[in-house]
């Protein structure tokens, strides 16, 4: 009661204050609105008491940003006007989106902090601005931090300026705790002695949480799949690259050739009758020597055996030799070339040595067309024809992941309508394949495709989880859409699928999931799948329709055709929606708005943000409303400013990924971003895993993924971390989380320790009456270590003894 009235008192007290500082304040002043000559930066404000000295706004942060077309040249805003409505319910800004373009950009907010969906018209007249009854703004000029800036300027009660103070006050706020560093702690924590925590751990009340927690994402970025994960050791081998896929390739790109007379010589490409339409380029030889060096240099293995095939016509005798870098013949074998059609030709070559950078040499002797010239290790993930690298692919299958997301990220909606991902042209024999440009500069065989995607996930035991294009390409896509030379319609995902082609869209998701689980001889593509080796079904659960796409009524429309569909045809399937880009802002809004309308059972979150985010944020999912759809945090990754793979960024996304843990129960599925990287083919860091052709480095946060994933529970148990001490920033650098697997009735001990300090906790945990030896697995070292290993020991735990976390550590114990 006391305490009560003391707050009523002090909240008094606090209104009492600011009002008297209101009543220093005019009652009106004036705002303008601008932005950058250059288009670049958003939207952004200065104030004025006087309409003489102006003051900036959100420190110059802009309030709102142009989300039309690709990155780089676009997202611009030129001219901007920002109104408030007439009865002052909110506002609104329109822009011009180039500077010239006829094309308007529309967006209102209620508040000038959260905005609604942006439209876009082809011009001012056809603006949804024009049906409001707006107040006025005039164009003006004004002097600002010594810089002349061109805008509007509008009348606005001050209370509108207080409240984006306080809104500055709390982004600087959240941008320090966000920056926060380990590199700072011996000043932040500089008189930390070692700290002590109590966790108590009860059985009562144990909840269930997702049992597919842990994943993986894996999308064709970095040279993941060709040149990575997908064993093929040819680069080009369709003689299908082009120009598209990146200015200077051709069809011969990749390949020397050589004559008895000449050093170098052109390549003969041509078209005319091929061996598949998909895949029109072919070369002509007539006694020349071709030559390959993969993918940065073929790297072999002495000992083992290299699969070579070709298709080819004509009469030659082809002498297939893998080379070393110094020219030397590591394995030779002759093919004979004697039909009028195309024919396939197989042999197997026998590295004698190792050798990185080697290559392989055809020498032609004789006339022959040549095509889909392939060599893949015999030893591939699983001994499969057409398979995965063995060494990437095992260490995939030891994350344990639960499932695996496929085949990506922007890579699965694509760079315009024309380049999304189209699943039909990933399957069936290879040479019928459509090659695809891949929107991150280089080119998709797609000899890795979906089946070969499925097979991975049933070899690992993981489920299976396609991500979809939602009928509208990347909305940063820089490749103008088809059918269109507008402005409005021709970049970004503003084209989307026309409509009157959707029906054709919609069939081939639904011949999707019919290809994963159809039956093996009455269904059109369960035969197909079964053609392709696997009669089987994929037992496909999931499919994720759209990649953090811009929610816009152009998305709405296609996702909802879409899912109704899917839904209807396979009311078994849990389809994945997205809600845009980041954990906050008017995708996300609105995106989480549109799926629980729709009733979409599951939404993908993507979120990169820095160490010192996911430190703060621990509770971000404590308070997600169980009754709306569950979670996929789809891409998530700590972000160092140097996008260093350390130590730092690995237990900042540990610590997190006990909240994540604890919410287990919402957040059904989760998968750091990005999986894969070829070392100096990397366009996205950080990255899980890197690799050359020789090996593979795996990250901090490769264990910390590990450690989730093969030690991982269907139940969480309920535990309080009592840390002791009075500051917040000691107590969120600790953290637990324990679950229990209900199949072997392991308990799972996870205690995560951010500070420089040892942390002793003291586990009360009732349920461990008598001594057990546990499994103890800890990652520690310095925050900046890029090249550690989780050291396992065994540990004595009982109920009430003390553990030692050391300094930057996070340590799981596995109590059987
Ligand atoms: O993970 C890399 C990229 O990040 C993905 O392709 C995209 O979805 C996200 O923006």
């Amino acid at each position: 009661m006391k305490i009560t009235r003391r707050l009523i008192a002090s909240q008094l007290m606090a209104i009492g204050a600011a009002l008297a500082s209101w009543a220093n304040q005019p009652d009106s002043v004036s705002l303008f609105a601008y932005s950058n000559s250059d288009g670049h930066g958003g939207l952004k404000l200065a104030w004025s008491a006087n309409g003489k000295s102006w003051h900036p706004l959100l420190d110059s942060r802009s309030i709102v940003n142009s989300d039309f077309g690709p990155w780089g040249s676009m997202k611009t805003m030129f001219s901007p006007v920002l109104r408030q409505q007439a009865d002052g319910s909110g506002w609104v800004c329109t822009w011009q989106v180039a500077d010239g373009d006829s094309a308007t950009a529309f967006a209102s907010s209620a508040d000038l902090k959260k905005w609604s969906p942006q439209i876009y018209t082809s011009g001012p007249s056809t603006s949804p601005a024009n049906s409001l009854s707006l107040r006025k703004a005039f164009p003006a000029e004004i002097l600002l931090g010594g810089k002349t800036r061109k805008g509007y300027v509008s009348k606005v009660a001050y209370s509108t300026i207080a409240d984006l103070l306080d809104h500055t006050d709390a982004i600087r706020h959240r941008e320090s705790l966000n920056s926060q560093l380990m590199k700072d702690d011996h000043l932040r924590f500089a008189s930390l002695k070692p700290v002590e925590a109590t966790l108590s751990v009860s059985d009562d009340s144990a909840k269930a949480i997702s049992p597919n927690l842990i994943g993986i994402f894996f999308e064709d970025i970095n040279y993941s799949a060709d040149g990575g994960l997908y064993a093929e050791l040819v680069q080009n081998r369709d003689f299908e690259y082009s120009p598209s896929d990146r200015h200077n390739w051709h069809p011969a790109y990749g390949w020397t050739a050589t004559t008895a007379t000449r050093d170098t010589t052109d390549l003969t490409i041509a078209t005319s009758d091929p061996l598949h339409p998909n895949n029109p380029h072919y070369v002509q030889a007539t006694d020349i020597m071709l030559s390959n060096g993969g993918y940065d240099g073929i790297t072999l293995k002495a000992g083992d055996s290299y699969r070579l095939s070709l298709s080819a016509r004509g009469k030659a005798t082809i002498t297939a030799s893998l080379v070393d870098a110094d020219g030397k013949v590591l394995a030779s074998r002759s093919l004979k070339v004697s039909s009028g059609a195309w024919k396939k030709y197989a042999c197997t070559l026998k590295a004698a040595e190792s050798a990185s950078g080697a290559s392989l040499r055809l020498d032609v002797k004789g006339t022959c067309d040549l095509d889909m010239v392939s060599l893949f290790p015999a030893d591939t993930f699983r001994g499969r024809e057409n398979g995965l690298r063995k060494d990437l692919a095992t260490v995939l299958a030891d994350l344990k992941p639960k499932f695996v997301r496929f085949p990506g990220g922007c890579v699965a909606h694509g760079d315009g309508v024309d380049n999304i991902y189209d699943w039909k042209g990933s399957v069936g024999p290879l040479e019928s394949r459509r090659p695809l440009r891949n929107l991150w500069g280089y080119h998709q065989t797609r000899g890795l495709g979906y089946h070969e995607y499925f097979q991975f996930c049933e070899d690992i035991g993981a489920t299976p989880l396609p991500v979809l294009a939602a009928g509208v390409p990347c909305q940063n896509s820089g490749r103008p859409a088809h059918h269109s030379h507008d402005a409005v319609t021709s970049y970004g995902q503003q084209c989307g699928i026309p409509m009157e082609e959707m029906d054709e869209y919609v069939q081939d998701i639904l011949d999707l999931v019919e290809y994963a689980n159809g039956d093996a001889r009455t269904s059109k593509w369960g035969r197909e799948r079964a053609k392709a080796g696997h009669p089987a079904p994929f037992n496909l659960k999931y499919i994720g329709i759209g990649n953090e796409d811009m929610i816009t009524e152009v998305f709405e429309e296609r996702f909802a055709i879409i899912a109704d569909a899917v839904k209807k045809a396979y009311p078994d399937i849990r389809i994945v929606g997205t809600v845009g880009p980041f954990y906050e802002g008017t995708d996300y809004d609105r995106g989480w708005e549109f799926a629980t309308e729709q009733g979409i059972p599951v939404v993908d979150e993507h979120y990169y943000v820095s160490p010192g985010w996911l430190i703060h944020n621990n509770d971000y999912y404590d308070n997600y409303d169980r009754s709306k759809p569950h979670v996929y945090l789809g891409e998530y990754a700590s972000h160092m400013p140097d996008r260093a793979s350390n130590l730092e960024a690995a237990l900042s996304n540990a610590i997190y990924l006990t909240g994540v843990e604890r919410n287990g129960d919402v957040v059904e599925l989760s998968s750091y971003a990005p999986l894969l990287a070829k070392k100096n083919r990397t366009q996205w860091r950080p990255d899980l895993i890197y690799f050359d052709n020789d090996s593979v480095t795996l990250t901090p946060d490769y264990y910390v993924q590990q450690m989730y994933g093969s030690h991982g529970g269907d139940m969480w148990i309920p535990n309080d971390l009592k840390v002791d001490s009075k500051d917040a920033e000691v107590k969120c650098r600790v953290g637990a989380s324990v679950v229990r697997d209900s199949s072997s009735g392991a308990t799972i001990v996870r205690l995560a320790n951010l500070l420089p300090v040892e942390t002793t906790v003291k586990l009360s945990i009732p349920r461990i009456a008598e001594a057990v030896t546990a499994r103890k697995i800890c990652l520690s070292g310095n925050p900046a270590d890029t090249a550690i290993v989780p050291v396992e020991s065994t540990e004595t735990i009982v109920d009430g003894c003390s553990v030692a976390l050391p300094p930057y550590s996070f340590t799981n114990y596995v109590i059987d």
